[in-house]
């Protein structure tokens, strides 16, 4: 049954607890009212934004047109061998339960991902990454409901064109309403921990023995120490990209900076959005009701019912004082809306 709210309060449905109001809400639980939500706002007339956790949302005060919030469950196996398993699920399942559920049931691959918050339907818009591994890797489909042509599609992995931090979908603002994601996991484990903070974490623990609990639990220990938890304060993790240089960038400032983190890139070299903005002395910072994270300056912090102009305003300082420094332009990771 479909109810559609207005003026709904979206505090509790955007990790950055951003006090916006949405002029109309509806909740999705069921793919069959669907066409009444979509004829609801074509009648209207209505811009419509469809979230999942909202982890990844930088919200306006007030949210004109119909927010959706995606709430439908299911994981169904598709197809089971000795070797693999595919496995569709509903986006409004929960991200890190999905991970949990995976390694109780023996299908690895998405361990590296524990923690992040989310839904399904989210991981693939900005491509979800952490600790060596990408969502995309594990991807088989997408289904999606195409609003241009107004028809239901099964994308496979790559029409959807993912890169760091990106996709079609995130390209794409309002397009595709994603209904569900297929994944392809593995019944052999293979443990990917060449990241420097895991491996760290493992040997600093004695833990010889890699399996997939072993990487999860290594995985959620090092996000705890390092990331805040939304539900204690709100944050929509990593609020900037780690930005690429062309290599002539790179070593002018690696001149200077001999330390400088960076990673190899196919388009040039990857620096650490967190380190330069810690260098300019951001960390801990705080405002009257927004600020930087005391241990990772990659995460803005919302402490007390901070606005979008709050938001807005930290973000253009910090972009600010990195370029003045570094010559180095960062670009905000979450979408702003609208
Ligand atoms: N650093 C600092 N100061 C800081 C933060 C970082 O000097 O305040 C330095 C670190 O010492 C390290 C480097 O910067 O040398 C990179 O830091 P870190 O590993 O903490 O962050 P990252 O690797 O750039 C990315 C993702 C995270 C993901 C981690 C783990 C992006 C923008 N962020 O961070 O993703 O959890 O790797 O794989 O790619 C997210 O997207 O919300 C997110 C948390």
């Amino acid at each position: 049954m479909l109810t559609i709210h207005s003026w709904h309060d979206l505090t509790a449905f955007n990790t950055l607890a951003m006090p916006a109001k949405a002029q109309f809400f509806a909740e999705l639980s069921d793919l069959n009212d669907l066409p009444e939500l979509l004829d609801f706002i074509a009648k209207q007339d209505l811009p419509s934004l469809w979230i999942g956790g909202g982890s990844n949302l930088v919200l306006a005060d007030e949210v004109p047109g119909c927010v959706v919030h995606i709430a439908t469950k299911g994981i169904e196996i598709q197809s089971d061998s000795e070797e693999s398993v595919l496995i569709k699920v509903a986006a409004g399942e929960s991200w890190h339960g999905l991970v949990t559920h995976c390694i109780e049931n023996g299908w690895y691959g998405l361990e590296n991902l524990a923690l992040i918050p989310g839904s399904v339907g989210a991981s693939p818009v900005q491509n979800i990454g952490a600790y060596g591994v990408e969502v995309a890797d594990l991807i088989d489909q997408v289904e999606v409901f195409d609003t241009l042509s107004n028809t239901f599609d099964v994308m496979q992995k790559a029409d959807c064109q993912f890169a760091y931090r990106d996709s079609l979908f995130k390209r794409n603002p309002g397009r595709f309403i994603i209904t569900s994601v297929r994944f392809n996991l593995s019944k052999q484990f293979e443990a990917k921990c060449s990241y420097a903070a895991l491996q760290g974490w493992l040997d600093a623990q004695g833990i010889k023995e890699l399996s997939a609990q072993a990487i999860f639990d290594a995985v959620v220990a090092v996000r705890q120490s390092k990331l805040p938890n939304p539900e204690v304060l709100p944050n929509a993790g990593s609020f900037f990209k780690n930005p690429v240089v062309s290599n002539d960038c790179f070593e002018g400032l690696r001149q200077i900076y001999p330390e400088i983190p960076n990673y190899p890139d196919a388009s040039g070299v990857k620096l650490a959005a967190g380190w330069l903005i810690d260098q300019c002395g951001w960390k801990g910072l705080y405002r009257e009701r927004v600020g930087v994270h005391k241990d990772q300056a990659l995460v803005i912090v919302n402490h007390a019912g901070g606005s979008r102009q709050d938001i807005d305003e930290l973000a253009d300082d910090i972009k600010q004082s990195v370029f003045n420094r570094f010559s180095v332009r960062l670009e905000q990771e979450p979408i702003a809306y609208p």
